[in-house]
C-alpha cells in the first residue's frame, strides 16, 4: 500500500514499484494531489492502478481497506508538507503527519502487515556542521513544526521497535527531490506561489510568476548562494522499492534510517543555470536579502544507503531540470 500514492513522490515510487513487479494500492484523500494522476499512471504503466479515496486519520476507512487487501507492506507518504503552513497551523500538521501514522501502525499490526517505509526528511539535520551530512549526525531542534512531525513520527517508529514490536521498519531522509517522469504524465502539482526552488524556476520561465529571487548570494559557499543536494524523484523512487526488497530480508524487530541524495550539493545559480541549459531559456531572476531560517548548505553523505541497499543514482542535475521542464510545459498556466 501506498499511502499519498497521488502525491509527487508516491505516484513515481508507483511507477517503480509496478515496473519491479509489485502491485501498489494507492490511498490517497487527494487533499494535495489530482484524480487525473490515476489515469496518468495507468497511461505510463499501461495497466489499472487498484486504489482508494480514503483519508490517513479515519481508521474505520484504513482498516477496511486492510481488510480487502493482502499488504506485503506500507510506504507512508501521506503527510502535509509546507513549512510556512506549520508555522501558521500546527496542530494540523501534528494531526496529519503523527495521527496518521499511529493509526497506520495499529492496522498494520491488526492485519500482521510487518514492513513500512516512512518519508522522512534531511531537515531532521536542521544546519549540520559537518559535511556530508551521515546517518550517525545528531538531529537537531526542528525549525519548523513540519520539522519536528518528521522528527516525531522517526522517534515512534524507533521507540515502537525497542517495545519489542515484530515489525520491519525503514525511514528515508530525502534531500531535495525534483524533476518528474522523462513522460511528463506525472510531476510536482504546487498549489499556490511553490515553496520550492526548482517549480518556481518553471514557473518563472512559463511565464507564471515574474521573476525568481535568490535570497542571499554572501553564503560561504562557492558561489555565495545555498548548498542543496538536489535528487531526481525516479532515483528516490527506485530507493523506496531498494528499501521493501531490503525489509523482506530482515529479522522481525528492526529499524533504519537511510539519507537518500545524490552525495553532491549544487548552488541555487548551479541550478538556475542548469535550467537554462537545457531548457534554452534565459531565466528571469535577482538576488534578494536572506531569508531568515534557511540552511545555508547541506547535502548527503550516501554511503550507507549504497552499502546497504545497492542504491545508486542515476539521473543527473541536468536531466533533472530537463524533465522538470517538459513536465512545466506539459501543464502549461496551470498551477497559478
Ligand atoms: N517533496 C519534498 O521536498 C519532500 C522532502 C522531504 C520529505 N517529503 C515527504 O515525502 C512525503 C511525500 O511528499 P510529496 O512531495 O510527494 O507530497 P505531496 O503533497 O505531493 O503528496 C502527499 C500526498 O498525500 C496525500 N495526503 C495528505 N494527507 C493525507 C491523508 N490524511 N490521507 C490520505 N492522503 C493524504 C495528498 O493528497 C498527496 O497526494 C511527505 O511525507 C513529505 O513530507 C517531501
Amino acid at each position: 500500500m501506498i499511502t499519498g500514492g497521488a502525491g509527487f513522490i508516491g505516484s513515481h515510487t508507483a511507477v517503480s514499484l509496478v515496473q519491479s513487479g509489485f502491485e501498489p494500492v494507492i490511498l490517497d484523500n487527494f487533499s494535495n494531489s489530482d484524480h487525473s494522476v490515476i489515469g496518468s499512471l495507468e497511461r505510463i504503466l499501461e495497466t489499472k492502478i487498484k486504489w482508494y479515496e480514503a483519508d490517513c486519520l479515519d481508521g474505520d476507512s484504513v482498516r477496511e481497506i486492510f481488510s480487502e487487501n493482502e499488504f506485503a507492506g506500507v510506504i507512508h507518504f501521506a503527510a502535509s508538507k509546507a513549512v510556512g503552513e506549520s508555522v501558521a497551523n500546527p496542530l494540523k500538521y501534528y494531526r496529519n503527519n503523527v495521527e496518521s501514522l499511529l493509526i497506520l501502525i495499529d492496522a498494520m499490526a491488526e492485519y500482521g502487515v510487518k514492513d513500512l517505509v516512512l518519508s522522512s526528511s534531511c531537515t531532521v539535520y536542521g544546519q549540520p556542521e559537518i559535511l556530508p551530512v551521515s546517518e550517525s549526525t545528531p538531529r537537531q531542534e526542528a525549525e519548523s513544526p513540519y520539522g519536528n512531525t518528521k522528527k516525531i513520527c522517526e522517534d515512534i517508529l524507533r521507540d515502537y521497535i525497542k517495545s519489542g514490536a515484530k515489525s520491519r521498519i525503514v525511514a528515508l531522509r530525502y534531500f531535495n527531490p525534483i524533476g518528474a517522469h522523462p513522460s511528463s504524465e506525472i510531476g510536482e502539482l504546487p498549489k499556490g506561489v511553490p515553496a520550492n526552488l526548482v517549480p518556481f524556476i518553471t514557473q518563472t520561465a512559463a511565464g507564471i510568476r515574474r521573476e525568481l529571487t535568490v535570497f542571499g548570494n554572501d553564503y560561504d559557499t562557492p558561489d555565495g548562494t545555498c548548498v542543496r543536494d538536489y535528487i531526481h524523484v525516479l532515483d528516490l523512487a527506485d530507493a523506496h522499492v531498494k528499501s521493501i526488497q531490503y525489509l523482506f530480508k530482515q529479522e522481525e524487530n528492526f529499524y533504519d534510517v537511510f539519507n537518500v541524495g545524490t552525495g553532491n550539493g549544487n548552488t541555487v545559480l548551479e541550478v538556475i543555470k542548469a535550467f537554462e541549459k537545457v531548457s534554452g531559456k534565459h531565466l528571469n531572476y535577482r538576488i534578494g536579502p536572506r531569508r531568515e531560517g534557511d540552511v545555508v548548505k547541506t547535502w548527503a553523505n550516501t554511503d550507507k544507503i549504497k552499502n546497504l541497499l545497492g542504491w545508486t543514482p542515476k539521473y543527473s542535475l541536468e536531466d533533472s531540470m530537463r524533465d522538470a521542464w517538459n513536465w512545466q510545459v506539459k501543464l502549461g498556466s496551470a498551477g497559478k
